[in-house]
């Protein structure tokens, strides 16, 4: 392990602080190793007491890693238990009953406490309603809901009967919703009349009305609607039910559904390099294992803590770090419905004072627009609140460049609170490399070293080891508790996208690329080695915005590339050609914003490209092949210094070269 002293030389090391380091999970670097070290020594035995003692079984596993069908890996299969119990009944039993669960507060400000008792109630009268319609283990239901109480009940609801769900976040449209609702083959969808963000009223229920419109949805037998604005919805009867109806007549006691540990908890859309999304198969023991055990280790909750993610329940971190995590360790944790710059960009510091946040976990995205807003105007710069109560900073979704780092470390930690930042993915479903709070010395822009049983590494195209500071491919070597179990509908698309051939079969293969620094092994993620970009920490294909512009009648063919952003980390740059000559000035601009609505609609808000330029044609190969290596320095507006001795058709990269 490296010394502070050879990290200095790198560049700034920042110890953890002193009482920090006393008194967490894992404190200090011996702690660290030591576990690392049980790991290598025992593997199965590692996580076999790691299950045991974070988690209540009904049934207890007696075998813990079944590699026999691999990749297809199962964990603690004999054993079973249920989330919600180990989530909610868990806490009445041990003294957190009065314990505020969720701090709810409302875009407009207003504030709701639940206890983990009103918590439990909530949940299982819900889950008796989600019965009384008929609803079984293993069937799947689509959650389309507002950041809300009601959002983590429909979840818990649902892990309590043994319903898979699948979460769709609320800016995705009425097209991407139906696909996910077909693949899914969900019979019931669970939504909001509206929801609200900064100020603004956006429909749900009509959307989901809309993704009916477009057919397929035939398994869904009911649409159950939180009532949260009481706007004006369309209604049909036998099919839609109010949420509060449903559960009011219901009794407060649901016995949990025991599930077997690989039963699946929940399917979550993601964006592969390919195709259509993906959907990531999660397991119910080894997953909440992880949610539960990172919340200790990463974010070494204590039960005075009050525990912050500003992510939505529409990714995987609303589901580890608000729905699941921080309720099976009993902590208090603030929900937010709004956004970070309404009513004004105080508006995150302004909470954390309010609800004395202590663990604060957001998105460098955010951080980055804040810091803007906040140079802007100092009514709202952080300096103006109290944010005392902080004592761990965590970052997720992308990379954090060391400026937004170090804003963060002194600004919102007073250089007192140690800054977690946090590589994952949708697939891992909990941390996978992260500094730890009380033991690892931290270096910004470094998501440092992989947790204990996380057996990461960076090798080449063929698999081989690469040595420290040289780049290659992001793996984990042996499976863990919390990884993927499988592509819904597509155990082929699971193989050959995460255990390809190529590097033998059972190494898990990230996705990104990442370096070691020669002399601490220190983790740097240099970003996806894929067609999947990262914008605001919201994952997106290019292959995805691609087909939805050619979906268009007036597209021939599109190329979307990624461009470095200050703010949202990458943007979208979308290249197209049209079935009619090139347009220029205002004519190309309207159709621009044609286009950009049109992806809007087909995908949802978040995906549409920042800019649009328009050519002939695209650089292509003799072959035929589309160089996007060219239309990626084009979109930063370099000069291609690179070799275009196979490029076709030269003259194109001119026309390519401006934005409209
Ligand atoms: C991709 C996964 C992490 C859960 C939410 C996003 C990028 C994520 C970091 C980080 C650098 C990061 C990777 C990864 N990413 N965290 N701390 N540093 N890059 O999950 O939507 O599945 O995206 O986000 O590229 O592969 P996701």
């Amino acid at each position: 392990m490296a010394d502070i002293q050879t990290l200095k030389e790198e560049s700034r090391v920042f110890p953890p602080p002193a009482d920090m380091m006393k008194h967490a999970a894992i404190s200090g670097m011996e702690a660290y190793q030591a576990l690392c070290d049980e790991a290598e020594r025992d593997y199965e035995g590692f996580w076999a007491r790691l299950a045991r003692e974070n988690l209540s079984w009904q049934t207890p596993f007696t075998k813990t890693l079944d590699e026999s069908d691999a990749p297809f890996y199962k964990w603690f299969s004999d054993g079973k238990l249920n989330v919600s119990y180990n989530c909610l009944d868990r806490n009445l039993d041990n003294g957190n009953a009065d314990k505020t669960a969720i701090i709810f507060e409302a875009d407009g400000g207003e504030v709701t406490r639940l206890t983990y008792r009103e918590l439990h109630g909530r949940v299982c009268q819900f889950a008796n309603g989600l019965k009384s319609l008929g609803i079984r283990k293993g069937d799947r239901v689509v959650i389309y809901m507002p950041m809300s109480v009601e959002g983590v009940v429909a979840m818990q609801a649902c892990a309590r009967i043994g319903a898979t769900h699948s979460v769709v976040f609320g800016g995705f449209s009425a097209k991407s919703l139906q696909e996910r609702i077909v693949d899914a083959g969900a019979v019931a969808v669970i939504t909001a009349d509206e929801q609200v963000r900064g100020g603004k009223h956006l429909p749900l229920k009509a959307i989901v009305d809309d993704a009916f419109a477009l057919g397929g949805c035939d398994a869904v037998r009911n649409v159950v609607v939180y009532q949260r604005t009481s706007g004006k919805i369309n209604w049909q009867q036998g099919r839609d039910l109010w949420m509060h109806e449903l559960a009011a007549s219901q009794p407060s006691a649901c016995e949990p559904e025991w599930v077997d540990a690989e039963h699946p908890l929940f399917i979550l859309y993601t964006s592969g390099s390919t195709g259509t999304p993906k959907g990531v198969q999660h397991s119910s023991g080894g997953y909440l294992l992880w949610a539960m055990l990172t919340m200790k280790w990463t974010f070494d909750v204590k039960p005075s803590d009050v525990f912050w993610c500003t992510a939505d329940i529409g990714w995987v971190t609303g589901h580890s770090y608000i729905a699941y995590g921080p309720l099976a360790a009993g902590c208090t944790e603030v929900v937010f419905e709004g956004v970070p710059t309404y009513p004004d960009a105080g508006r995150f510091w302004d909470m954390i004072a309010r609800h004395k946040v202590s663990i604060f976990y957001t998105a460098p995205t955010a951080i980055r627009s804040l810091i803007k807003a906040a140079d802007a105007n100092p009514a709202v710069h952080p300096d103006r609140y109290d944010l005392s109560s902080l004592r761990l900073l965590g970052s997720v979704g992308e990379p954090i460049n060391p400026e937004a780092w170090m804003w963060y470390y002194k600004n919102i930690g007073h250089e007192k609170c140690p800054i977690v930042d946090t590589f994952w993915q949708t697939e891992t479903g909990g941390h996978m490399i992260t500094p730890l709070p009380g033991a690892t010395p931290m270096v910004p822009g470094s998501c440092t070293l992989p947790l204990p049983g996380i057996m990461a590494a960076i090798v080449d195209e063929t698999g081989q080891d690469l040595p420290n500071g040289q780049g290659g491919i992001l793996v984990v070597k042996r499976p863990w508790p919390s990884m993927i179990r499988t592509i819904w509908n597509d155990p082929a698309r699971f193989r050959k996208s995460y255990f390809p051939e190529e590097l033998g079969g059972k190494t898990y293969l990230a996705g990104d690329g990442a370096i070691r620094n020669k002399d601490t092994g220190y983790f740097t993620i240099t970003g996806r080695i894929d067609d999947v970009l990262n914008v605001s920490g919201h994952r997106m294909g290019t292959m995805e915005i691609e087909s939805a512009l050619v979906a268009h009648p007036m597209v021939a063919e599109a190329a979307v590339v990624g461009k470095p952003d200050e703010t949202t980390g990458e943007s979208i740059c979308a290249f197209v050609v049209l079935k009619r000559p090139r347009p220029e000035g205002d004519e190309a601009r309207q159709i621009a914003k044609e286009l950009r609505d049109w992806v809007g609609k087909e995908i949802g808000p978040i995906a549409k490209p920042k800019e649009l330029r328009f050519g002939d044609n695209l650089p292509k190969t003799r072959s035929g092949k589309i160089m996007r290596r060219l239309l990626r320095v084009l979109a930063k507006g370099e000069e291609i210094t690179q070799d275009i001795s196979t490029l076709e058709n030269p003259a194109i990269l001119e026309q390519l070269k401006h934005a409209i």
